[in-house]
């Protein structure tokens, strides 16, 4: 979808209690662990709800917005909650500015972040791959500033998503995972019940992005921790999914290594949120190694 075809953000029950319940209470124990309140960067969108409502956690705020209406009202938001002093907002597309580092004004993030909050339209891969692309960036900045940070990313589920090249991730995976795992038939099982049209696409985004995260944060020194993916009926109907990653910064090593085992990552699977609970919703799974 264009930009200027978009319409406004609208919040919806679902969207409401991962702000204010399940991703309210990773902030505040991050927070606490930190010992100091968080630096954010953010989609906030024109009524920064979730600035709002996570703001004794946080200290500065670094927003993007690329619709010149609803940052308009961002600012309007900032005054009127009176929170405008800690607010820098950067103006336009969010992967651009973190692949070139500068906003449409020559602006640039302030970096070192401790919450980065992706809250998006659109999907995770294109053709160009830019989202993750941008989101290698956003890693490596970290790492330059040695921050380890929380990262949420939410953005629509778009069936068929995985088509042609895209769904040869799985086989990469499979060698990968050959090279550990020892049983061939197993691995190809799995590879090939997620390349399997009646798998649903949550569970291969699920796979896809968590294994992204984690391979982009492992070279870049953090030690990655991901949870079960969530997916929601969003405003509209518009079905969505929503990822928590914990990103620790570690140096001591060439190439970090997460103590959450790859095996046990892809095993995450993702669940759904229906009325404020969680539901885990089968998808293909490895055997544990012994
Ligand atoms: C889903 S809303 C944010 C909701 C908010 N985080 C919350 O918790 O309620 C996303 C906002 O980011 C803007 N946006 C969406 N995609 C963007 C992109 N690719 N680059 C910059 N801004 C974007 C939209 O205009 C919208 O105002």
């Amino acid at each position: 979808m264009k930009a200027d075809t978009e319409l406004a953000f609208k919040s919806n029950p679902n969207k409401d209690y991962l702000r204010s319940v399940y991703d309210k209470a990773l902030i505040r124990a991050w927070q606490q662990a930190r010992g100091a309140r968080l630096q954010y960067l953010g989609l906030p969108g024109p009524e920064m709800l979730d600035v709002i409502e996570w703001q004794d956690h946080l200290d500065r705020f670094s927003t993007i917005e690329r619709r010149e209406n609803e940052q308009h009202l961002l600012f309007l938001r900032a005054h009127v909650r009176d929170v405008e002093h800690r607010l820098h907002s950067l103006y336009g597309e969010f992967d651009k500015i973190l692949l070139t580092g500068r906003d449409v004004y020559g602006q640039s993030p302030r970096w070192p972040y401790d919450i980065v909050n992706l809250d998006y339209f659109g999907g995770f891969l294109y053709q160009d791959m830019a989202r993750p692309r941008a989101l290698s960036k956003l890693i490596s900045n970290q790492d330059e500033y040695e921050r380890s940070f929380l990262l949420i990313i939410t953005h629509d589920l778009r069936d068929g998503d995985f088509v042609g090249e895209k769904m040869s991730f799985f086989d990469s995976l499979g060698r990968a995972l050959t090279r550990d795992y020892g049983s061939e038939q197993v691995v190809r099982t799995f590879v090939e019940a997620y390349k399997d049209p009646m798998t649903t696409d949550a569970a291969r985004q699920a796979v896809y992005v968590n294994s992204f995260l984690r391979d982009a944060g492992e070279m870049a020194h953090f030690r990655v921790r991901a949870r079960p993916a969530i997916t929601y009926i969003g405003t509209g109907g518009t079905k969505m999914i929503h990822y928590t990653t914990d990103f620790q910064h570690d140096p001591s090593q060439h190439r970090a290594v997460s103590e959450q085992s790859l095996i046990e990552l892809l095993n995450l699977g993702f669940c759904e949120l229906k009325n404020g609970e969680f539901h885990p919703v089968a998808a293909p799974t490895l055997p544990e190694l012994r």
